[in-house]
């Protein structure tokens, strides 16, 4: 992309800044904001604060080992790219571009029930693992339909979202007039314009990728793809609940992970109702404000688990050194959000690849620093907890 040097951004941080100033401010604040007083959101991050190391100095780690593996499936690094809704609004063919630097990396993308670019093309566009993530907008035939559709294009994983029974109440997104904007009517629009018009060059991208996006992976009977102005009420219809874990299962033969759990009791559920993976998340404080932070509710959920299957978590990951610290805490591995997100909005598919590139350095430097040799070998031994966090179980440091 003209002007956009990858090297130049250094870190996450950088990444956000560039994407700040491509971008309008609706576009920003969508990716960047969190639901209600954004507690949650700003926890996320506070959280890996409060954890610090207890390196071991003086041990020679010439080459250190990321891969690892998620519900069989083998990841180069241990991170993947978290499903996030209309991306093709950050970017032309927003998904497409992210799913390819993915695959680049070695690194899977799960693709979010809300995005703008067909799965097909999606899968087509990765040589790696391709994930769906599964709402039930338009009603379970529908999603039904969208997963025969990605069992069909070669999609690898399910990952069923469950802390959406509503949308969230995304403050910067009322304040930004997202709802005016999408009534259409000139008079209710034009107080709101003006940071459309200030982005000449994203609007330029936005125009020739075909205008505002439709979903088309989400075909309701008659009309066809659903209209992004349809989305928040088909939300609210569309609550998943554990016994659609039954007929998923039924309609799906591959593994099957569950996302935005953040307690223990809703882990052993999760057990009890066979999936292969739980992902501990809060939707990147987008959802229910004033949860707890991610990173403080894995350790109870990794104790119930009991490595029967696989955790991963989110929330907040915008350093290696905090994908170390949650696979100390037993973590698999984790998803990043905003992190390439924020990469996607700044450059498309060289923003992504340069945050993952970002965090790809953060991890190797960070496992040298702490003299060990591979993600498998992290423990709550290279962690040092505060005591008001409480004791997790040696459960938690027994993974490996
Ligand atoms: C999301 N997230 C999300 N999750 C999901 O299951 N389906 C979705 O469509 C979306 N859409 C979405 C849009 C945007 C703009 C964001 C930032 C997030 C949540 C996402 O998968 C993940 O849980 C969080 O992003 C993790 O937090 P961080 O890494 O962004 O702090």
């Amino acid at each position: 992309m003209f002007g956009f040097e990858p090297a130049r951004a250094v870190t996450i941080g950088d990444l956000r800044e560039l994407a700040r100033r491509r971008v309008p401010r609706m576009v920003f604040d969508y990716i960047d904001g969190g639901a209600d007083a954004e507690v949650s959101l700003r926890g996320n991050s506070r959280a890996f604060e409060e954890i610090t190391f207890r390196p071991r100095a003086a041990v020679s780690t010439p080459s250190v080992e990321l891969r690892t593996t998620v519900a069989g499936t083998t990841l180069e690094l241990p991170f993947m790219l978290a499903p996030i809704g209309s991306s093709r609004l950050f970017y032309p063919r927003g998904e497409v571009a992210a799913a390819s630097a993915a695959g680049q990396a070695g690194t899977g993308y799960v693709l979010s029930t809300l995005s703008g670019c067909a799965l097909e093309d999606v899968k087509t566009a990765s040589r790696g693992p391709v994930w769906y993530q599964v709402y039930l907008v338009g009603g379970r035939d529908v999603a039904r339909s969208a997963i025969a559709r990605a069992k069909a294009a070669g999609f690898t994983g399910l990952v069923v979202t469950m802390d959406t029974p509503v949308a969230g109440l995304r403050e910067r997104d009322i304040r930004n007039g997202i709802p005016q904007l999408l009534t259409f009517k000139p008079w209710t629009m034009a107080p709101y314009l003006p940071q459309i018009l200030a982005r000449p060059r994203w609007l330029a991208g936005f125009m020739r990728d075909g205008g505002l996006m439709t979903f088309p992976n989400v075909v309701l009977p008659g009309t066809g793809a659903m209209l992004y102005a349809s989305v928040g009420p088909a939300l609210e219809q569309s609550v998943v609940t554990w016994a659609d874990l039954d007929w998923i299962r039924q309609a799906w033969p591959g593994p099957i992970l569950v996302k935005g759990l953040l307690t223990g009791e809703d882990a052993r559920r999760a057990v009890d109702a066979g999936v292969d993976g739980i992902i501990v998340s809060n939707h990147g404080g987008r959802q229910l404000d004033t949860v707890a932070a991610t990173l403080r509710a894995l350790p109870e959920v990794v104790d119930v688990v009991r490595g029967r299957i696989d955790v991963l978590v989110d929330g907040g990951i915008r350093r290696g050194s905090d994908i170390v610290k949650a696979l100390c805490f037993g973590a698999r591995a984790v998803l990043v959000g905003r992190a390439y997100a924020y990469g996607l909005a700044a450059a498309g598919e060289t923003g992504v690849s340069r945050a993952i590139e970002i965090l790809r350095a953060d991890l190797v430097r960070t496992l040298k620093l702490l003299g060990c040799e591979s993600v498998a070998a992290l423990n709550r031994q290279y962690l040092d907890i505060p005591v008001d966090w409480g004791q997790p179980s040696d459960a938690a440091g027994a993974r490996c």
